[in-house]
């Protein structure tokens, strides 16, 4: 084979590495964009609001029943109390004190019983009607570690008779609670203060969730600023790579051309 004949072989097998190499590193400039890790638009807000967990109910308020409560009612429902308590004027404590004249006293005061000291523990002292109230309906949500074993009374009507009952046992039953009682419990233990609360969390969460949305969009443009960057870069490599093929066929041509000659 002449010097001639393997010049020619050469360059032909320089031309195809060339292009072979260049279309390899444009193939991968086009198959492999950078990939955003995630995606560019999260909804959070929005889910965590519909996922909120539901909050605790308060005790629907009383005091305005309790003139009018079935008192025969609440004397049934006391069943469920006997088997801890004696309701009877100089009853004996049993497993629970004994709740004769128990409407309006200083909590925990019933001599000769061991209390476990937590029902005045958020600070209200006497049993009013609300405290009560509250009690009965969970009591070891209201007095938490409480020794009363007992799950609490759902109905509204029945606390209400529960306690328009209770008030009887009595030599001098307190007074029934007035107007300004009754619109402070009501006041106090209102659902509307629950759903303002409730809709204050959900606009918070939506506030947070649009803040994230926006940092999140910031950072997909940042990407996209790199990527047009990386695009141009490589269209600029590209054209280069083109140049360079171009001379290196001027050269291979020369090349063939002396050859031949
Ligand atoms: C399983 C037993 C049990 C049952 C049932 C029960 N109690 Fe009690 N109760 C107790 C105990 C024990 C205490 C003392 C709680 C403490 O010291 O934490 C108590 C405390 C009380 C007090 C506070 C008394 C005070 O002197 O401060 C009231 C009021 C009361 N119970 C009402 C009731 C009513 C009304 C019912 C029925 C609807 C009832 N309880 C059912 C065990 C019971």
């Amino acid at each position: 084979m002449g010097g001639m004949e393997f010049n020619k072989i050469f360059a032909a097998i320089l031309v195809a590495g060339i292009i072979a190499m260049l279309s390899g590193f444009v193939a991968k400039k086009l198959v492999h964009p950078h990939e955003l890790k995630e995606n560019a638009f999260k909804i959070e807000g929005v889910a965590a609001v519909g996922g909120a967990a539901p909050k605790e109910k308060l005790a629907e308020p009383i005091l305005a029943m309790l003139a009018t409560a079935d008192i025969e009612r609440g004397k049934k429902l006391s069943k469920a109390c006997a088997a801890c308590h004696s309701f009877d004027n100089g009853g004996k404590n049993g497993v629970g004190p004994n709740l004769w004249n128990v409407v309006g006293i200083q909590k925990q005061s019933h001599s000769g019983y061991k209390y476990s000291g937590v029902l005045n523990a958020n600070g209200e002292e006497n049993w009013t009607y609300e405290a009560l109230n509250k009690f009965l309906w969970k009591p070891k949500k209201y007095a938490p570690g409480t020794k009363m074993n007992y799950i609490g009374i759902k109905k509204p009507e029945d606390r209400a008779a529960m306690v328009a009952w209770l008030r009887t046992l009595s030599d001098a039953p307190k007074a029934l609670p007035g107007a300004t009682e009754i619109a402070a419990e009501q006041a106090d233990l209102a659902p509307e203060k629950e759903e303002s609360a409730d809709i204050k969390e959900a606009i918070d969460t939506i506030k947070e969730g649009v803040a994230e949305e926006k940092r999140d969009l910031e950072q997909s443009k940042d990407k996209l600023n790199d990527l047009e960057a990386e695009i141009s870069k490589s269209e600029a490599e590209l054209k280069t790579q083109q140049e360079k093929v171009e001379d290196a066929k001027e050269t291979i041509k020369n090349v063939v051309k002396d050859a031949v000659k």
